[in-house]
């Protein structure tokens, strides 16, 4: 496994054999099984994978939630070469937005609402960092997590209106055995909080069961989960949402598909997470 922090390095590895199709799984660190899922598929559909390891700063609305992003490098590169990855991007800070850095992706609606919405300018850092992601790497697919559901649509829009030349691969959410949704964040919560996260989960099961016993009032659906959430003690809701899979805007009825989803601060760790009905 190659890990460099530099780009012509990246290039040279990545263009050694140009016959050969490449995986590319960006990530912020502090891997978890989920992360490893990705890379599996990935390593399934190519014949080399490229990992990218970097915490983007231009993501964080909030500087002390930056600072304590959790990060292990150390450790991350272990598990990748068990997975059998290729090639390991750690760029720097100054490497990937050196001085004099001015240029920023913006999606405009669908950025609009849900994260977009409570954490502004987070996903311009995102489609920002991703699109030198895929111009680094020129990668055949990339793998990203359902568990980001609005951040899957805003990279695939990105990746339509700027014509990007590769296919997006969206891997459903790992979750911990009780339900939790994996998350790098997961470890900030103290073991009381961490009980009580899994309020996501029992709210979004909770909708998802009432709206397969036929409950398609978008506001009832919203309501149950804002009560499950509202039986944990440690949890305050940000939002929750009935809204299109595709446009994210919010719906009335549930007459065909909705994406529920959620952000909730747990014991002041916020905690997102999502179904598909
Ligand atoms: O999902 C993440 O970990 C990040 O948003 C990503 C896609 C690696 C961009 O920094």
């Amino acid at each position: 496994m190659n890990v460099f922090a530099n780009i012509t390095d990246i290039r040279r590895e990545r263009w050694a054999d140009p016959s050969l199709t490449w995986g590319l799984v960006p990530t912020m660190g502090y891997l978890h099984e989920g992360h490893l899922s990705l890379v599996r598929r990935a390593r399934q559909e190519n014949d080399r994978v490229g990992v990218s390891i970097f915490v983007n700063p231009t993501q964080f609305n909030d500087p002390k939630d930056l600072e304590k992003y959790p990060r292990d490098p150390a450790r991350d590169l272990s598990l990748l070469e068990k997975e059998g990855v290729d090639l390991v991007w750690t760029p720097t800070e100054e490497i990937a937005y050196p001085p004099g850095y001015q240029t920023y992706v913006q999606v405009e609606e669908v950025t609009k609402v849900l994260e977009g919405a409570a954490r502004p300018g987070h996903f311009r850092g995102v489609t920002t960092v991703v699109a030198k992601l895929f111009n680094v790497f020129q990668p055949h697919r990339a793998y990203f997590g359902q568990k980001d559901a609005q951040q899957a649509v805003v990279i695939k829009q990105m990746v339509r209106d700027l014509n990007f030349n590769l296919e997006i691969v969206v891997c459903p959410i790992v979750r911990e055995p009780d339900g939790l949704a994996m998350s790098s964040r997961n470890t900030l919560l103290s073991p009381e909080a961490r009980q009580q996260a899994t309020c996501l989960y029992r709210a979004l099961s909770a909708a998802k069961a009432a709206f397969e016993a036929g409950e398609r009032s978008a506001d009832r659906l919203r309501a149950l989960m804002e009560q499950v959430i509202a039986e944990a003690s440690l949890a305050r809701v940000d939002y929750v949402s009935v809204a299109h899979p595709e446009t994210l805007q919010e719906l009335d009825r549930v007459d065909d598909h909705a994406l529920l989803s959620m952000a909730v601060f747990v014991d002041g760790i916020r905690l997102i997470d999502n179904m598909v009905v």
